[in-house]
């Protein structure tokens, strides 16, 4: 058996105590279990993590070359070998290899620059920023914006992917065609929903009268060429660097609307609080590592325990967005089924992400966190101060909620009424920010980043591909030329919503 092998068979066998006893056990689990981190509290004590899980995983993530796979990550090595691409999201922040953070920054440069001029008027009095985009393209400037934009501000964005024209219907509904800037976002530049939402978008600016509607774009992309053949002047195309992947991008000059709508100052902090995430994930030792801890708690649940999901509560309206956001991050990059030597990986990958907000979610889907037959571990996120100037009690409450909800899950409850018991032992992680502001921000996502990244070094998946998006894109196309027999049950749905050429 080999060393991995071996590690996973040492924590199929480890003792499995339940949480409130381990609590007796470790007087100090709190300090032991957790870590403190730009502006970040994570406490993974109420978690079945111990000091000989904790040893077993260090011995998997030596098996697995953990340390070896995160310098090869940060020195821009290629660590997505499918697509012969190194992945560097890091040098964005300035942590990366040296040629690398030096294109980033002049790219940076570049945006900030265009931002300039947009300030200084040069497309007129722009108030409002139309951005198109989906995916990586979206889900990250969506989610900044929602979360540290609520303040009002000279500019309001919109974020429109859906090929549903509702959304982009809904979008401009109070804008100002003529104070629109339109941000048409897309690495590959090929993507069909964003290509007819830019078409749809330009059509408005055009109907409304806008002179030069392709002179209202800005293109974010990797790949120039296909923005200049779509129309887009050269000196408003911010280009980015293939290396850094679409879920992983909003760094980049993805981050375009929410740098314009929230200040350069808040992009760079978020730059910087994701650069101090990266040092802490390069240099922590193990033991007090948030994102490899955190990885080695998503993999005891799923491949120890067969837990099948785990849940996301942001108990802060500003985050609400955050397990939309991880369930891209997390289910697209580790979503897999073989090596990255192609063979079967032979257990659980990713659990499924999901999530939503407390408290709402506690008078709707905790019952079964509570009482029900699965599993869930589950992760709340919250800040100490308020996001806004209303009573204190509405915070107080907030974050009362969040902490009854993680001790009622561990500590449980007995009754000799069935129906009425609650079995406990069940795992959560708190994850408390100071304050939501953009540099803890960078520092959470980057968190996240390293995570979904550690979790795929010890299964020995590759993170950073996504084939698994193409063969449905591939009968969409199919279904629109024609050019495929499908089963009776599609040929029947194309038939009855007249789809068929
Ligand atoms: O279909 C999945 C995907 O390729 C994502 O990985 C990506 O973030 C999204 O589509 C959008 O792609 P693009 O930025 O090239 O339009």
């Amino acid at each position: 058996m080999d060393e991995t092998n071996r590690a996973w068979a040492a924590l199929e066998a480890a003792p499995r105590p339940a949480l409130p006893a381990l609590f007796t056990a470790e007087p100090d689990r709190v300090g032991a279990l957790t870590v403190e981190q730009g502006g970040i509290l994570f406490d993974f004590s109420k978690t079945h993590l111990d000091a000989g899980l904790v040893a077993t995983f260090t011995a998997l993530a030596q098996a697995q070359d953990l340390a070896g796979a995160r310098d090869a990550l940060f020195a821009g090595r290629i660590v997505n070998p499918t697509e012969q691409r190194a992945a560097e999201h890091s040098a964005e922040r300035g942590q990366g290899a040296p040629e690398s953070v030096a294109r980033a920054a002049a790219l940076h440069a570049r945006m900030r620059a265009l931002i300039d001029a947009i300030e200084a008027d040069a497309f007129g009095p722009i108030r409002h920023i139309l951005h198109i985009g989906i995916g990586g393209s979206a889900l990250g400037p969506d989610f900044l914006v929602d979360a540290l934009g609520r303040g009002g501000g000279r500019y309001e964005a919109a974020i429109v992917s859906n090929v549903d024209a509702a959304a982009l219907q809904e979008a401009v509904a109070d804008f100002d065609p003529h104070a629109t800037l339109l941000v048409i976002a897309s690495k590959t530049f090929t993507t069909t929903e964003t290509m007819l939402n830019a078409r749809s978008a330009l059509e408005w600016l055009a109907e409304a009268g806008v002179a030069d509607p392709y002179g209202r774009i800005v293109a974010v992309t990797a790949a120039p060429d296909k923005a200049i053949e779509f129309g887009v002047d050269e000196t408003r195309i911010l280009p980015f660097a293939e290396s850094v992947g679409g879920r992983y991008s909003l760094w980049s000059a993805i981050g375009f609307p929410a740098a314009l709508a929230l200040g350069w100052e808040a992009f760079e902090q978020l730059l910087e609080g994701a650069a101090a995430m990266d040092r802490h994930f390069r240099l922590a030792p193990i033991g007090k590592n948030a994102p490899i801890l955190a990885a080695f708690v998503d993999r005891y649940y799923a491949n120890v325990r067969g837990a099948e999901t785990r849940a996301v509560f942001a108990y802060d309206e500003r985050l609400r967005l955050l397990p939309a956001y991880l369930q891209q991050l997390e289910m697209e990059s580790d979503g897999k089924s073989v090596t990255l030597e192609g063979a079967p990986v032979g257990r659980a990958t990713a659990p499924i992400t999901w999530g939503g907000v407390g408290t709402d979610a506690q008078h709707a889907v905790f019952q079964l966190l509570h009482q029900g037959t699965h599993l869930v571990p589950t992760e709340f996120v919250a800040a100490i101060e308020p996001g806004h100037s209303y009573d204190e009690e509405h915070h107080r409450q907030l974050l009362i909620n969040c902490f009854a909800q993680g001790a009622a899950l561990m500590a449980g409850r007995t009754n000799d009424d069935p129906h009425r018991a609650y079995p406990g032992d069940r795992p959560s992680t708190t994850i408390l920010l100071d304050r939501v502001d953009a540099g803890t921000l960078g520092a959470l996502i980057a968190f996240y980043e390293h995570r979904t990244f550690a979790n795929a070094v010890l299964l020995g998946i590759n993170a950073f591909d996504q084939f698994g998006v193409e063969l449905g894109k591939q009968m969409a196309k199919a279904i629109d030329t024609g050019g495929l027999d499908f089963d009776p049950s599609t040929a029947a749905l194309i038939e009855r919503a007249g789809l068929g050429g």
